[in-house]
């Protein structure tokens, strides 16, 4: 069978362009998704009708993950790539401290930090059938504590932060079955996201990354790296 790959926020951005490169070579790929019939989900299915399976896929909701694993199920006998995309990063997060809604915090910590571990807990049984499984969970600079000099974005930042642990940990837990994780910050893109002024375009990204991805074979790699598969510090 060939490679099977679930990419979650696969609408726009960095997880559309992942999608599409996987697509291209020759990857059968579950592109997780809040809403599945956006125009530039449906022109890929046109374009891939056989290997691009749409999955309603929302992060924050249990129920909505485990349903995902299980449709997923239906058309695969194992997963050999997560790829936990997914995220938001709202405007008020770049409020300084004493303009800043900490409530606005808490959904962006439930996507960002949470929602991979329930995906990974989720599709832990298609993965552990893949031969050569790999967990990428999309993190960020911004998650590195000790190189941090931001003044704030406490919300995107402690998340990202938080997901760069839960990595950790699931890197340690799963080492046992072959399976390799990885928290990849993938540079600055020109997404939604990212904005206009970011320097990277997203589909050369994503041809970098599923590049990096495919040479990694080893659970002993450094979990946090960037975009050239370079340690950064935690
Ligand atoms: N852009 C950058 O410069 C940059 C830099 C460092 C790290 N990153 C990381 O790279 C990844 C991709 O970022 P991006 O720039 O491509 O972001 P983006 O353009 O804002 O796209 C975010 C994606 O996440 C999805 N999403 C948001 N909340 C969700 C939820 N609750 N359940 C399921 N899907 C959800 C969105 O789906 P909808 O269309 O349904 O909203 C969309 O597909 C993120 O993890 C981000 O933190 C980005």
């Amino acid at each position: 069978m060939n490679k099977t790959v679930l990419i979650t926020g696969a609408t726009r951005g960095l997880g559309f362009f992942l999608t599409k490169k996987y697509l291209e070579d020759g990857a059968t790929v579950f592109a997780g998704a809040r809403d599945i019939s956006t125009p530039m989900l449906e022109e890929l299915k046109l374009e891939f009708p056989k290997t691009l399976v749409p999955i309603t896929l929302e992060v924050t909701d249990s129920s909505s993950v485990g349903e995902a694993a299980f449709n997923v199920g239906k058309h695969t006998a194992k997963i050999d790539v997560i790829i936990n995309n997914a995220a938001i990063h709202n405007n008020s997060s770049f409020e300084i401290l004493e303009n800043a809604d900490i409530e606005d915090c808490l959904p962006v910590y439930d996507v960002n930090s949470l929602g991979p571990l329930r995906v990974v807990k989720a599709f832990l049984p298609l993965i552990k059938k893949s031969a050569s499984a790999k967990i990428i969970n999309i993190s960020s600079e911004s998650g590195s504590i000790s190189t941090c000099r931001r003044e704030k974005e406490f919300d995107y930042c402690m998340s990202k932060a938080a997901l760069n642990m839960g990595t950790k940990l699931l890197s340690n837990y799963l080492k046992k079955y072959n399976i390799t994780v990885l928290a990849v910050h993938p540079g600055w893109m020109r997404t939604d996201m990212g904005g206009s002024n970011a320097h990277l375009d997203p589909y050369e990204t994503a041809c970098q990354l599923v590049a990096l991805f495919d040479g990694i074979n080893s659970t002993d790699h450094p979990v946090l790296i960037d975009n050239n598969g370079d340690s950064i510090p935690w």
